[in-house]
């Protein structure tokens, strides 16, 4: 890498090394979907360089193929053309069961209607991925409540999504995509469904976990407002990238909340007609 390069690089990820490494390296990925005689290409020749720590928003209008990147970063879905390499993996033709694996391990999801279980705790709801890990009850429970700790739900832990308002139940989502450790955490439109007080609550997660763990992120929204609480952004049109910045004023998340109306996240039909 050249020096020019180095400082290029560097720039997305201030107060981290310099010589931060690339999580994420996919060069010309296309993704076609067969619908009978129609193809329709959803993505044309994506080439996108990751590094760890970054906090990226995919903008772009419905349709431009992000949700159908985002499937295929996080290994949900398998490139018809083109590379992946995570953490320097090459990833794009491996197995199911491989892909599985990797996607336990490495990486954590959240989606805009937050796919919780119902009639299951906020506990249990976060506990989950670590069944699948085979890890002993005990060390389970504990994971769990350290995750939903982390999201300022500790004392919610028996409540079920039902008794969760939509901004806790993306909490227990987002505690539940920790649980395991990721390197990356994959959010689809994770705001799509709330208030804007609650969409800066979630941010403010976000920029702590990558601010604080260095958890790199990416994002997908359509909103120019919840995409500046990024490091970087990625426009898509038509299944390619448009534009691809550093936001270099970025907003910050405790700073707004500061200037907000205190809305009380649990009696949401309340706090809508008590005075601003
Ligand atoms: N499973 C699928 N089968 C067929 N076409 C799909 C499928 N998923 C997405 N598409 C099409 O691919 C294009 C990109 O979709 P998508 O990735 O969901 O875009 P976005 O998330 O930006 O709204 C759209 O034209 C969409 O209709
Ligand atoms: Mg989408």
């Amino acid at each position: 890498m050249n020096p020019e390069e180095m400082v290029q690089s560097a720039a997305p990820s201030q107060g981290q090394p310099a010589a931060s490494s690339t999580v994420i390296e996919v060069h010309n990925l296309h993704r076609t979907y067969s619908l009978g005689e129609v193809q329709v290409h959803a993505l044309r020749g994506i080439s996108l360089k990751v590094d760890r720590g970054e906090f990226v928003a995919i903008m772009g209008a419905s349709g431009s193929g992000k949700s159908t990147f985002m499937n295929l970063i996080g290994c949900l879905d398998r490139p018809t053309r083109g590379t992946y390499l995570l953490d320097g993996h090459d990833v794009s033709s491996l197995s199911k069961v491989e892909l599985a694996h990797i996607r336990n391990r490495k990486l954590g999801f959240v989606f805009q209607g937050f796919n919780l279980l119902s009639r299951t705790s906020a506990l249990e709801n976060v506990e989950l991925p670590l069944i699948y890990s085979g890890m002993a009850h005990e060390e389970r429970m504990e994971k769990a409540r350290e995750a939903l700790k982390a999201v300022g739900l500790e004392g919610r832990e028996d409540h079920d999504p039902a008794q969760l308002s939509g901004g806790q139940q993306q909490r227990v989502a987002i505690a539940r995509a920790l649980v395991n450790d990721p390197s990356i955490i994959l959010a689809d439109e994770p705001t799509g469904n709330l208030d804007s007080r609650t969409s800066i609550e979630i941010m403010q997660i976000f920029q702590k976990l990558n601010d604080d763990r260095k958890i790199t992120i990416m994002l997908v929204t359509h909103e120019t407002d919840i995409a500046r609480f990024a490091k970087r952004a990625v426009h898509f049109r038509d299944g390619k990238v448009r534009r691809d910045y550093i936001l270099d004023d970025r907003t910050d998340a405790n700073e707004m909340l500061l200037t907000m109306p205190w809305i009380d996240d649990d009696d949401d039909e309340e706090a809508e007609e008590a005075p601003a």
